[in-house]
């Protein structure tokens, strides 16, 4: 139960291998859906076709002997959206709200009659009784069709994906860790569109918040709030140093850990370090996002940068990666030319502060030292 007259119908989904496809979800996820009972019934969007089963069940015995009245589609993404059909074929009369954009994008997924669905824009409300909805649009968070619903009764921001983390529900931790992996891996690049919700949310009396995945959030509003603050601005979360390699044959990891026991002898607050080839790049994505300072540390590989550092170039350029400061060390025999191809990439993104590169040639030597140090006390500076 969400408050006396919003009850929880969601489902945990511990089966599926990859979110979207491509995120691990090692504690699953939740597709969350409320069901608001009134004089007027309604449904906030429904779940992944995987567990309609199950989301049905959860649906019946909330409504008892009663039947909904609307379905209101918030985002149109099949792991919200895909078991509306078992909702309508179960309740044939039941009314769909959604918005003009949604309209234009459920038919592609679905084979249903969307013609006499309600459309609302910003701003407009439906009364359900003593319960009264405004919808307020959210477009690219996190696609351009999203609403969020505002409950003024009982002070309820239903947010769609915003504020949503990775993790089934019957699974304990700790919030911020799975929130910031699923924000910049799915919702980073739209800093600006997150910015325009937050102004909008200023101005409502919020208790509790419902997303889509995740928990329902009450007393920590206030900290996820600013955590969204944060993170939509590109801001800086944690001082310190985030280090991010990919080694062939251990020297430049060895190049690496060595940059991380300088900066620790040197008093940098935190050093995070991830292989990016043995480790997920989505958390290495969200560490890239965390720390304010990174150093990205690769070989030269076919005249350019190694392959799996140019793809994590390339995520953290898909996701509008700006404002840090880089430090690079490259690795090279006979040529090295990492760095400049890094640096390259680097050049198209905003605000990014590159560092004098160091260059280690085949295995670490103790010569190296003095490079990696002076590296260390620029970004320390
Ligand atoms: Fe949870 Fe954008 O779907």
């Amino acid at each position: 139960m969400v408050t006396k007259d919003i009850l929880y119908i969601g489902v945990n989904d511990h089966d599926l291998d990859l979110f979207e496809g491509q995120y691990i979800i090692p504690n699953g996820i939740a597709y969350n859906s409320y069901v608001i009972m009134d004089e007027k019934i309604a449904i906030m969007d429904t779940v992944d076709k995987r567990k309609c089963g199950e989301f049905m069940e959860n649906l019946k015995n909330a409504l008892g002997d009663r039947k909904p009245d609307y379905l209101i589609v918030q985002h149109v993404e099949p792991d919200h959206a895909s078991s509306i059909k078992a909702v309508v074929d179960a309740y044939p009369d039941i009314q769909i709200v959604t918005s003009g954009g949604a309209t234009r994008i459920l038919p592609l997924y679905f084979d249903l009659d969307f013609s006499g669905v309600q459309v609302v824009k910003e701003g407009d409300e439906l009364c359900l009784g003593k319960h009264v909805l405004t919808f307020i649009t959210a477009p690219m968070v996190h696609w351009p069709e999203v609403i969020m619903t505002y409950d003024k009764t009982d002070k309820v921001l239903f947010s769609a994906d915003g504020f949503g983390k990775f993790g089934a529900l019957d699974v304990e931790e700790d919030w911020d860790c799975e929130a910031r992996r699923y924000y910049f891996n799915i919702v980073g690049k739209f800093g600006q569109q997150v910015q325009d919700v937050l102004k909008k949310a200023a101005g409502l009396d919020i208790q509790t918040i419902c997303p889509l995945h995740g928990p329902i959030l009450k007393e920590t509003i206030g900290h996820v709030l600013e955590q969204y603050q944060t993170w939509s601005t590109y801001g800086v979360e944690t001082e310190g140093v985030f280090i991010a390699y990919v080694s062939m044959h251990g020297n430049t990891a060895d190049a690496a850990h060595k940059m991380a026991e300088i900066l620790e002898a040197k008093g940098c607050p935190k050093v995070a370090i991830s292989d990016l080839a043995r480790e997920d790049s989505a958390e290495a994505l969200e560490d890239a996002f965390r720390y304010g300072k990174v150093v990205l540390a690769a070989p030269t590989y076919n005249m350019g940068v190694n392959p799996i550092m140019g793809d994590f170039l390339h995520h953290l350029s898909i996701k509008n990666y700006q404002n840090r400061t880089i430090g690079i060390i490259e690795n090279g025999s006979w040529s090295p030319n990492a760095a400049k191809t890094m640096k390259e990439t680097l050049a198209a993104m905003k605000n990014i502060n590159v560092l004098k590169h160091v260059t280690i040639r085949g295995a670490l030597k103790e010569s190296d030292t003095e490079a990696l140090s002076a590296l260390a006390d620029a970004l320390l500076a």
